[in-house]
């Protein structure tokens, strides 16, 4: 066994082909999907002051206990970013692009939480923000962006889960009823509750312990403390997405784990698996952040969805494979080796992904190594080839037999054959 000191830290890990290029795919796709909306991309740094993530909220597990804070050589108290709102909003309130503003991003973010299944500390999101109006047909754009990605994924088990948090002061007579409620039988709370209704009141609602459940289900609803204006953009939301055909449930008890949201929240859910960790991602509007972040009055919405947990959903319903293989051409060269130079360099050039084999071994290991390769196609190239400028050519896949055919032809006789 390894030194445990040169393994992968706890609760990350080293992700290789093919589940690299999947990984990569998954961001491709979610490009396509957001540029399609007309979002820019931006890319902020992955550290911070720590104060930008202090803002999230002091109550928060993400600020109280999972940030990786650091000070650097000169004494900054920074911190690795948990999630990418507070940097993006940073970075808008900094330098003020003009609204709307729509942006999308993608990255690693890291938590100190405990590690397990889909639940890591150093995992990746794709995600977007958009700033600059309170719209309620924004947010279904948001949601409509998501949804529209997972589809495109190809899954189908994903549930959109929907509530509206209130504006400020709505939420602050919320807090102040479940503060009362929870309260009143704290008693019967488990331990965790307990100190979470200290700390949050709010996230007592999000206990999944079984002893918490009774005193949530009667807790008090937040569709009841809704001002007339909240009501209104949380009906409006509601009606774009019946627009848009997108199906959600309105969970009145949906809260989430940051602190800055305002008005809608939602959550996506894969349905496929049952891990603790089933959300695929969330979001929701949090129009009070730019200002806390140094800027002007902007409100904004946005979401982020969990990479790594959006392929184990993938896994989950068998959809959104992986590509089979890493190349397409495999060049075998028994004469020295400069023919398979000059070749793989050429096919490369005219767009072909290509491997060849090295150190001159004998045809045979050759033939191996473009077998283990996953290539569809051999182009071999010995003394007699060399002599009458041909090539090859080998079907790897069915023993269709060989072709020879002229060096000059190769690269339309390619096309032809694998476009
Ligand atoms: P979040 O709910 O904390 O929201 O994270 C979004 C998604 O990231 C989660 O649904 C989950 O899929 C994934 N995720 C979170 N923590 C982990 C972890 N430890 N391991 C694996 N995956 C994880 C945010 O981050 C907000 N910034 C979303 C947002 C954007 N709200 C408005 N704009």
């Amino acid at each position: 066994m390894n030194d445990l000191n040169f393994r992968a830290p706890k609760g990350t890990r080293d992700i290789f082909w093919p589940d690299s290029a999947r990984h990569q795919q998954l961001v491709d796709v979610f490009a396509e999907v957001v540029g399609e909306a007309g979002y820019e991309q931006v890319i902020t740094p992955m550290f911070e002051n720590v104060e930008v993530f202090q803002r999230l909220g002091d109550a928060t597990d993400v600020v109280r206990k999972e940030m990786y804070d650091f000070q650097d050589k000169s004494g900054r108290h920074l911190a690795l970013r948990p999630e990418q709102t507070a940097s993006v909003v940073r970075a808008f309130a900094e330098h003020r692009p003009s609204t709307p503003w729509k942006a999308w991003y993608t990255g690693p973010n890291f938590r100190y939480e405990r590690a397990q299944k889909g639940r890591f500390r150093q995992f990746s999101q794709v995600g977007v923000e958009a700033l600059g109006t309170e719209d309620p047909h924004l947010d279904v754009e948001v949601m409509a962006l998501a949804w529209h990605f997972y589809e495109r994924l190809g899954l189908r088990q994903v549930k959109l889960e929907l509530n509206s948090l209130g504006n400020k002061t709505d939420r602050v007579h919320f807090i102040e009823a479940l503060k009362q409620h929870f309260g009143k039988y704290s008693n019967d709370l488990s331990e965790e509750s307990k100190k979470t209704l200290e700390a949050n009141p709010l996230r007592v609602l999000d206990s999944k312990r079984e002893q918490d459940a009774d005193l949530i289900a009667s807790a008090p609803n937040m569709a009841d403390s809704l001002s007339e204006d909240a009501k209104k953009h949380f009906l409006q939301v509601q009606e774009g997405l019946v627009v848009l055909d997108i199906p959600f449930i309105v969970n009145s008890k949906l809260v989430r784990g940051l602190d800055y949201y305002v008005r809608t929240a939602f959550e996506f859910v894969a349905e496929s698996f049952d891990a603790a960790q089933n959300a695929v991602g969330g979001g929701g509007r949090y129009d009070g952040l730019v200002e806390d972040l140094g800027g002007p009055p902007t409100p904004g919405v946005g979401f982020a969805i969990g990479a790594d947990r959006t392929l184990l959903a993938c896994d989950a319903e068998g959809v959104f494979q992986e590509s089979e293989t890493l190349v397409e051409i495999f060049v075998v060269d028994t004469t020295g080796g400069l023919s398979a130079l000059s070749l793989t360099n050429e096919l490369r050039l005219a767009g072909f992904r290509v491997d060849r084999a090295w150190e001159n071994r004998s045809m045979k290991a050759q033939m191996k190594a473009a077998d283990k390769s996953g290539a569809l196609v051999a182009i071999i190239v010995g003394e007699e080839e060399l002599v009458t400028d041909t090539v090859t050519l080998r079907d790897l896949r069915q023993s269709t037999g060989q072709t020879e055919i002229k060096r000059e032809t190769i690269i339309e006789t390619l096309r032809k054959r694998l476009r």
